[in-house]
């Protein structure tokens, strides 16, 4: 009997649609879930020559090429630490752990090092595109030991996704949890950009008074221009789904829920001191919309009547379409000024250009702005704001996303991830800011002491 090239462990959504990317590509592949009916009825609908299930992990390894390949796509966490334990009593040297899943980068580094004391290697490898990615190609963001890489290169580059020029949509990244951590920033960003839509979709909505429906063409007529992304290509059916007379969007509970990688984004921010606040502002947002019992009562103590924005829908639309843009710009900006900090850090040497090229087939955030950074970053650059070309784009637009949050908030509609985006960008592109005041308060209340313009030193005075 031939052997599997590799084995996937978990069978959930995301681990079926992976196994069956990997079979329907040539390779043989082995499967295994704790659960081993959901493994049964698996194989009873997709089982074939090439995808063969195992009801025990001894005869799984057993089934494998050397060295054995085992992928994991199980719930992060401890979860994983279980199944590594269970499966390494059947593993020789050499052999490969692959984590597909969402694990913390951090515990990563940990299982990598734990796992090479018993001579077996540990590789992660993110990947994003949901359910429908993982079956037909979904963007891949592996990272650590380079000579593992090379060992899983040729079945990743055949199940990823392609790029604009059509090339796969995998890159080797980096060392360690690099791969892990380039996952979880790639799922910020998509925080902060879904939080910026739903703000969009709030002002048309509440704003305008415009139905689900209207608001379902203006998010397809931005998809034909340069907020092309798969993101905008899906609000298009969600704000147009009827149920009878009703768009089924207005009856969706408006509590969002996350699994906490925005939360991690977030925290890894706070820790390098890198300013996330677009991706930080929506992991809140999704904290407030949780809190719908409070939100109720204090609608009731804070009536801010109705507001009505009388301005031309269509030239508004325009205005509104390049504010978004830039807001999109800036959630990128930075994501990957965070991705800049921490691969610094780490000694990732992580390649922006190649980081931009992959996330534009298969992944959540793909869009059509990420051609752009593809070419940007080839220079060495990697803060976008820096970039001229950018520069000239905020610099003819950014009154645009000044006139939507200023009416927004003279409107009671709350634009958390639009302003702040703005505010990020008013702060960080002033030469003087109003920290000299701060340093003024610091030095009053604790001698904490300030340096001067004009001279040298460090200084406290008697205020
Ligand atoms: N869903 C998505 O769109 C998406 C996208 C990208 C990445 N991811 C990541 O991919 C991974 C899999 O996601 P998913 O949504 O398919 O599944 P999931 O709900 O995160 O996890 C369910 C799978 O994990 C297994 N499992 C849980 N605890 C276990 C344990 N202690 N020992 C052994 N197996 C255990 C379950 O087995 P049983 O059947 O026995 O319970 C099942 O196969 C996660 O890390 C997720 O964050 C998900």
């Amino acid at each position: 009997m031939n052997k599997s090239k590799i084995a996937i462990i978990g069978l959930a959504v995301m681990g079926q649609n992976l196994a069956r990317n990997i079979a329907n590509n040539g390779h043989k592949i082995s499967v295994y879930n704790r659960t081993t009916k959901v493994m049964n009825e698996f194989i009873d609908e997709y089982g074939s020559e090439n995808l063969e299930g195992y009801e025990d992990l001894c005869t799984l390894a057993k089934s494998l090429e050397k060295p054995r390949i085992i992928g994991l796509m199980i719930k992060s966490g401890p979860a994983i630490d279980s199944v590594i334990e269970s499966i390494t009593q059947f593993l020789e040297d050499g052999d490969i752990i692959v984590d597909f899943g969402n694990s913390n980068y951090q515990d990563t580094i940990k299982r990598e090092k734990k796992l090479k004391e018993k001579n077996l290697k540990f590789f992660g490898c993110g990947v994003s595109g949901g359910e429908e990615g993982a079956l037909n190609g979904p963007s891949l963001m592996p990272g650590g030991d380079k000579e593992t890489y090379e060992c899983i290169e040729p079945i990743l580059k055949s199940i990823a996704a392609k790029d604009f020029k059509g090339k796969d949509c995998v890159t080797y990244l980096g060392q360690d949890g690099s791969g892990h951590y380039l996952k979880m920033v790639h799922n910020g960003i998509e925080y902060g950009i879904m939080q910026m839509m739903a703000e969009v979709y709030g002002i048309l909505k509440n704003g305008f008074g415009l139905k689900a429906g209207e608001i379902s063409k203006i998010f397809a007529n931005y998809n034909e221009g340069k907020l092309k992304s798969y993101l905008c290509e899906i609000a298009v059916p969600i704000l147009a789904k009827k149920e009878g007379e009703d768009y089924l969007i207005d009856k969706v509970l408006d509590s969002a829920a996350q699994k906490g990688t925005g939360r991690l984004t977030a925290i890894e921010s706070l820790e390098r001191g890198v300013g996330l606040s677009v991706i930080t502002q929506s992991v809140y947002a999704r904290v407030y919309s949780s809190f719908k019992n409070t939100r109720t009562e204090l609608s009731k103590l804070y009536e801010k009547g109705t507001h009505k924005i009388e301005d031309d829908l269509e030239e508004f639309t325009k205005i509104l379409e390049n504010a978004l843009y830039i807001g999109v710009i800036i959630s990128y900006a930075q994501g990957f000024r965070l991705l800049e900090v921490a691969s610094d850090e780490q000694n990732w040497d992580l390649n922006f250009s190649e980081i931009s090229r992959i996330w534009q087939g298969g992944c959540i955030i793909r869009a059509k702005v990420l051609e752009s950074f593809e070419t940007l970053f080839v220079s060495g650059e990697k803060n976008l704001l820096k970039m001229p070309e950018v520069a000239k784009y905020i610099n003819e637009n950014i009154d645009d996303l000044r006139y939507v949050v200023g009416l927004s908030a003279m409107n009671a509609l709350p634009t958390l991830s639009l302003s702040s985006a703005l505010n990020s960008f008013e702060y960080i592109t002033q030469e003087r800011s109003t920290a000299n005041f701060i340093q003024g308060l610091r030095d009053y209340f604790g001698a904490h002491t300030f340096k001067r313009t004009d001279k040298e030193g460090t200084f406290h005075s008697e205020w």
